[in-house]
């Protein structure tokens, strides 16, 4: 009795539940209020059950004024062939052949995840087919960020094709847009463009399927009305997490609306979804603000610190690489000798980079190996282990590369499984730095990446570190593992790839590592939440890294942003390493070819950075001056208690007598008096800054600023300045 009493209590508790949280069978002029900080989505369900998006802005203290927001002219998600003559969200090919969507409100529910987050689910249905549409919306409070994905759901009896699945439909309507997006290739990643929209479409988007994200980005700053500042301006900033092929498209119709519909790419991508399968899109990513383009960015590093990126708010390992300071052409021997040198700089951690493995076909060079993930016995005879010990002996960790999703045509992987390759009957191999992509499809060279890595750390298990490399984008797209369903590829490689790292992550949730593409090939939130960091470029030349990093640093934080020191650039090691530290910074350099000087400063630096990373990583960013400007980048941290902050300076060229003004600075208190103080200078240097030992108010600093080019100014030179109250 008393057990039943029980059940018949958890029955009612639920039912309560339930009511609290679906409202079925919607009256028209419902509105779902979606809503953040200072940011507001609105949805409205018409007379006929559609839904449609009648406001994204600011939101309201008012919540009466969102009544005020009835607009059903824009449908939130719109399917194709039916009325609409535009770009759709979504393309359904039913089972009888019919190729249109009518998606009607069926129901929503609202819940908190956790106390600032609030998921809202809006069920949508075909009155004739069995095809149901679940819109997400997370929002997250405190961060003024979205995060919307939809799932679709195949209740028909056979097979649908979908050949388009957006995670998201925005609509805007303003006088002007204006597009400020990122572009380049294989070293010069992240190249900011801005540009009016005209009528028509403007599509930025990726069909290389790994390294997805060489030739284009897909994150973008969207201004209304007119270009955003770094503090004024409404805009939003939007970004796909997604490691794929992705597609966003901007069209603007015959009365100037806006339509932004974010989502993996349809190119080449017909997707069959099989009877009763869920097809998952990935997430959009986007904050809404009227204070420009930086507070856009800090709330997306706030979010991303606390949600986007794997272990987003703890410090990161400074480490010393090998790669530009070795290549492949290295000993154990020397690799001993590097780690001397990881340790007069004082770094954390020494990550040895492409060339350990292959024995039948040593990596010597980048012809060969890739698959073969067993130590070379000749360049490494004692093993990784030993490595291992021998770096744990000098206070240093461990890491290592990888490229596991990759083979080479050279190599006894592809000897012994050439049917695990993605390749196409009927034609040449395609290489690409002399390698192949595995079908990584295929759910048993899903298992040999994930054993790739797990063997690695249960035989070695001081590796503290992994850079997770992917050199090559598809061609010659066909995966023997998919047979008839070729049109499945790109979805279900990048699917593929994110299932191999949710298994790794179970087994190893915190290992750091590190995601890099040759350089920043696959840089976006998807991945992100697997990494603790990503390579941005292969160009690390200091004046190079200020506008890639830059670049970067207006949607990822800092600490994800790996910068390191090399021997790349021309510039004075102050200036590349002022440089560095602006983001994750890290070396790759033989220490043995610098001069007792420079190590002095270096090691310095190092514990200066230590110091300061805290404010580095975790507190706001500033842009003061763009390099896109002015001949140089000025751009500070501030921690979240204005007691701390850290403004770099860097000089990028010089004419004579140009005149560089004194920089406002930002983000402090104007009530607290700070200290200011030059850091990081050579050794025997005095500090050029004529406020330099000086006290002023945070008003001061933020009104008048710092005079940060007085005295000589001179092409690539830098100053970092430290900032603390009193
Ligand atoms: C890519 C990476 C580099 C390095 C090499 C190794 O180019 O971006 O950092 O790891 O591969 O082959």
């Amino acid at each position: 009795m008393i057990q039943l009493k029980g059940k018949a209590h958890i029955l009612l508790v639920l039912i309560v539940a339930l009511l609290n949280a679906t409202q079925t069978i919607a009256q028209s002029g419902k509105q779902i209020i979606i809503e953040t900080k200072n940011s507001a989505l609105v949805l409205t369900i018409g007379s006929n059950q559609k839904l449609f998006q009648s406001y994204l802005g600011a939101n309201f203290n008012r919540k009466a004024d969102y009544n005020l927001m009835q607009s059903t002219r824009r449908e939130a998600y719109i399917g194709a062939g039916m009325e609409d003559l535009f770009e759709p969200a979504i393309r359904v090919v039913h089972t009888d052949g019919n190729p249109s969507l009518s998606l009607r409100y069926l129901s929503h529910t609202s819940s908190k995840k956790d106390g600032n987050t609030t998921e809202t689910t809006i069920t949508l249905k075909d009155p004739q087919y069995a095809i149901q549409v679940d819109l997400h919306y997370a929002a997250f409070f405190n961060e003024d960020v979205i995060k919307t994905w939809a799932e679709i759901k195949n209740q028909e009896k056979g097979t649908i094709t979908l050949s388009n699945y957006a995670s998201a439909m925005l609509h805007f309507d303003a006088s002007k847009y204006w597009l400020s997006h990122f572009d380049g290739d294989y070293m010069t990643e992240m190249r900011m463009k801005e540009t009016q929209l005209t009528t028509g479409i403007k599509i930025l988007d990726s069909k290389l399927g790994t390294r997805a994200h060489m030739y284009r980005s897909p994150l973008f700053f969207l201004s209304l009305n007119e270009p955003s500042t770094e503090k004024q301006g409404e805009l939003i900033a939007g970004s796909l997490a997604w490691s794929g092929n992705f597609q966003n498209t901007f069209e603007i119709d015959q009365q100037n609306g806006l339509r932004v519909i974010s989502g993996i790419n349809p190119y080449a991508s017909d997707y069959k979804l099989s009877a009763g399968k869920t097809f998952t899109t990935p997430e959009f990513i986007f904050t809404y603000t009227q204070s420009g383009k930086g507070q856009a960015s800090r709330n997306l590093h706030d979010w991303a610190r606390n949600y986007g990126v794997l272990d987003g708010n703890k410090p990161r390992m400074t480490l010393l690489n090998n790669w530009e300071a070795t290549h492949m052409d290295f000993n154990q021997d020397l690799l001993v000798e590097l780690f001397d040198g990881a340790k007069k700089l004082g770094v954390g951690l020494f990550l040895l980079d492409d060339g350990w493995f292959g024995n039948k076909y040593p990596r010597d060079a980048d012809k060969t190996a890739l698959g073969d993930w067993q130590v070379d016995k000749k360049k490494l005879p004692s093993g990784i282990g030993y490595l291992v010990s021998q770096a744990n002996t000098k206070d240093l960790k461990f890491g290592i590369w990888l490229e596991p999703e990759m083979i080479s045509p050279k190599s006894e992987l592809y000897e012994k499984h050439p049917d695990w390759v993605l390749k196409l009957p009927n034609r040449e191999e395609s290489l690409s730095r002399n390698q192949l992509v595995l079908d990584l499809i295929n759910p048993k060279v899903q298992d040999f990446v994930f054993k790739i890595v797990d063997d690695l750390l249960i035989e070695n298990p001081g590796v503290a570190f992994i850079k997770w490399d992917c050199n090559r984008m598809i061609t010659n797209a066909y995966s023997p593992y998919l047979k008839d369903k070729q049109s499945n590829l790109f979805v279900d490689y990048t699917k593929s790839l994110y299932d191999v790292m949710e298994r790794l992550r179970k087994k190893y949730p915190h290992l750091p590592i590190m995601l890099c593409a040759g350089g920043g090939g696959r840089t976006d939130y998807g991945a992100m939440k697997y990494f603790t960091e990503f390579w941005p470029s292969d160009n690390t030349d200091g004046f190079e890294r200020v506008f890639i990093q830059w670049g970067y640093l207006n949607f990822f934080p800092s600490l994800t942003v790996s910068s390191h020191v090399t021997s790349m650039g021309k510039q004075p090691i102050k200036f590349r390493t002022d440089v560095a530290m602006m983001g994750k910074m890290g070396y790759d350099i033989r220490v043995k070819n610098m001069t007792e000087q420079e190590i002095k400063f270096s090691n310095d630096a190092v514990r200066n950075y230590q110091r300061i990373s805290d404010v580095i990583w975790f507190g706001d960013l500033y842009r003061l001056i763009s390099p896109y400007d002015e001949p140089r980048a000025v751009l500070m941290y501030a921690d979240k208690s204005k007691n701390r902050a850290v403004l770099f300076n860097y000089i990028l060229n010089y004419r004579r007598k140009e005149y560089l003004g004194k920089v406002k600075l930002d983000g402090l208190d104007p009530n607290k008096n700070y200290k200011i103080e030059e850091i990081n200078m050579l050794p025997d240097t005095k500090s050029n800054l004529p406020e330099n030992g000086k006290i002023l108010s945070g008003e001061y600093l933020m009104k008048v600023g710092l005079n940060l080019s007085a005295g000589k100014v001179a092409a690539l030179t830098s100053s970092v300045i430290e900032i603390t109250a009193q």
